[in-house]
């Protein structure tokens, strides 16, 4: 049958044609040519079968419908070739080309100021010690002699989390000092930890105020610890800190885990003491609370009450960083601004 002859021969003009076509533009004219609803070779063939006598249509259709599918399957191996070799060229390296830069992270500056804290005191033995961000009331307040209704409770602003029915509320602790009775449950006198961590406050927020800023916690437990071991411990550690003398003085104040308690001022290191608007023109700057540890927060932590004295502070970081690296607002730490971030590389 001379239809049969004609479109088996289109199998091997498809074939070589398929071979010559360099783009998928050319492949996609060839498979208009041969399948192409509109004028399609074997599209017009399957068309007009119905004029072919019943014995004709027998052989023809089946043979057409083959030839289709096999000229489809040419053209469509040949595209996926042609899209192997494609995606192989541009996989080649252009050696000549510049390296792109990688850019590397780095760490955050207050937790470089951490680092540097932590390297100091471990370096004069200090054990290093932390405790949950969720914490519980017993810790936080009860345990470091702050009981319900004590007005030492107002100076911190809580956030309290939603509490299971029947379950007591926990909070974001407000202090590292909900860390001492924890430490010491599991400690036993004489010893020297530091405990830096990130507290929270439920408080509007300025250039020297944040929710959520850090401490660290010192608690140096002994037979014979005064304040004299924590003047010199201050002084030492700040020298060092600051790479100059820096010069301590302690106020009177009230801390309710503390008795005596105090303020600790340092020197301001931004004027020498000289009087800047860092601190105010009083060359001294206050880093935080100090004191000689309750004898309640011992019998808290399950020492027998007037075995041991020791001292305890809690210093505010953020201050040290600000201090250290001139930094105006406390509110930059956690802005996720870049600009301010990658300054610290
Ligand atoms: N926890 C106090 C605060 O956040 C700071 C503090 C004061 C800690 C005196 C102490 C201390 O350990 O002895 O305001």
């Amino acid at each position: 049958m001379e239809i049969i002859t004609k479109i088996n021969q289109w199998i091997s003009d498809a074939k070589s044609d398929a071979q010559e076509a360099r783009s998928e533009a050319e492949l996609f004219d060839l498979e208009k040519k041969y399948l192409g609803r509109k004028n399609g070779l074997l599209t017009n063939v399957l068309k007009s079968i119905k004029e072919l006598s019943d014995s004709e249509k027998k052989v023809v259709g089946p043979r057409a419908n083959e030839v289709k599918k096999e000229i489809l399957t040419i053209i469509n191996n040949q595209r996926k070739q042609l899209q192997e070799k494609q995606s192989q060229s541009t996989k080649t390296i252009d050696v000549t080309l510049p390296g792109k830069k990688i850019v590397s992270g780095h760490l955050h500056p207050l937790t470089i100021v951490q680092n540097d804290i932590v390297d100091i005191f471990t370096r004069m033995g200090f054990d290093i010690a932390d405790g949950p961000e969720v914490e519980s009331e017993w810790y936080n307040f009860d345990a470091v002699n702050v009981p319900d209704n004590h007005p030492g409770r107002d100076m911190q602003d809580t956030f309290w989390l939603r509490a299971e029915k029947g379950k007591k509320q926990s909070l974001l602790r407000t202090q590292t000092s909900a860390v001492q009775v924890r430490y010491m449950e599991k400690h036993t006198p004489p010893f020297h930890v530091i405990v830096p961590g990130r507290i929270f406050r439920h408080e509007a927020t300025d250039a020297s105020h944040e929710h959520t800023f850090h401490q660290f916690e010192a608690l140096m437990v002994g037979n014979d610890i005064s304040v004299a071991n924590c003047k010199h411990v201050v002084s030492v550690f700040f020298s060092q800190f600051f790479k100059k003398d820096v010069e301590i003085r302690l106020r009177p104040g009230f801390f309710p885990f503390v008795e005596p308690g105090f303020e600790f001022d340092i020197s301001c290191t931004v004027c020498d003491a000289k009087g800047c608007s860092v601190c105010k023109q009083a060359g001294w700057l206050e880093i935080g609370g100090a004191g000689m540890v309750h004898q309640n927060v011992f019998g808290a932590s399950g020492y027998e009450k007037g075995k041991y004295q020791g001292f305890a502070w809690g210093f505010g970081l953020e201050r040290l960083a600000m201090m250290k690296y001139n930094i105006d607002d406390v509110r930059l730490f956690h802005s996720g601004d870049l600009r301010f971030i990658n300054q610290f590389r």
